[in-house]
């Protein structure tokens, strides 16, 4: 008898895709229930295209992607969106709603998602921006924030709902040092509190190796390390080697 999936699981198997050139090239890669998975690799390897395509934003020209079991591809798009929202995601490029407030920015996947009363969605809100360093922040719109002001308010929105699956594309990048680990912390506790599923990019891998349980290595599209973090780390082959230990010499 076949055992039913894990909640949570996350199967990627041979997934392709091209642009203008090969991006991903045949990727398989099983992500186990409430895992928190780094995925590394040298710029343009492909990391935010495959993120894009666990949440079904992008469509792989081969391959599938299974969710709970559920290969999202075969579903219809109408029901892939609803499947969608158990997702907490966060862009590279935080995509806030420029013409909504912080509150309202944080809030919006509640208001989707949930029947709250407005003041359980205040306190959710005002919970996130605590978490974030950012207390008071409500009223504030996007346009006025800096950089990584608006990275922690992509955080706050990404964690708001307490998905079982979250994916972070650099949650920390542009963060200075103490923020930076203190958001990886903080993630890292709110991963293991809920026995989420995560995936997370980031290029500052000596504070992402401190978190994760597994570790992936995409180059050229290719995934060329798939293991726990500390293989990551003693790997002897030369493309993770020098990648996982920032060396000039070697074959990158
Ligand atoms: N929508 C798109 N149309 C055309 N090409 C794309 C598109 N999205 C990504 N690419 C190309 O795919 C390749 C991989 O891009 P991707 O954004 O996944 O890189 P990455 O590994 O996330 O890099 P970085 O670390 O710089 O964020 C790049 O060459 C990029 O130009
Ligand atoms: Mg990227």
């Amino acid at each position: 008898m076949v055992s039913p999936p894990e909640a949570g699981v996350i199967e990627i198997q041979g997934v392709s895709k091209a642009f203008a050139s090969q991006v991903l090239d045949r990727v398989s890669l099983t992500v186990p229930s409430g895992t928190l998975y780094g995925l590394i690799g040298p710029g343009a390897s492909g990391k935010s295209v495959l993120l894009k395509t666990v949440t079904g934003l992008i469509r792989p020209d081969a391959g599938t992607v299974a969710v709970d079991g559920q290969d999202l591809f075969a579903m219809p798009e109408i029901e892939l969106q609803r499947f969608r929202l158990q997702f907490g995601m966060l862009f590279q490029n935080n995509a806030l709603f420029d013409h909504l407030t912080v509150f309202d920015n944080i809030a919006f996947p509640i208001r989707r998602m949930m029947s709250v009363t407005e003041d359980q969605v205040r306190e959710m809100v005002a919970d996130r921006l605590r978490m974030v360093s950012m207390p008071g922040f409500e009223d504030r719109m996007p346009a006025g924030l800096s950089g990584g002001q608006k990275k922690r308010i992509g955080v706050a929105r990404a964690t708001v709902m307490k998905a079982p699956i979250v994916l972070y594309d650099e949650p920390a990048a542009g963060l200075d040092p103490v923020t930076s680990q203190k958001i990886f912390d903080l993630l890292r506790a709110e991963q293991r509190q809920a026995n989420a599923t995560v995936i997370m990019v980031s290029s500052d891998l000596d504070r992402l190796l401190t978190v994760t349980d597994r570790v992936g290595m995409l180059y050229r599209g290719r995934l060329i390390f798939d293991g726990t973090t500390d293989e990551a780390k003693t790997s002897d082959d030369p493309y993770v080697r020098q990648f996982v230990h920032g060396l000039v010499e070697g074959p990158l």
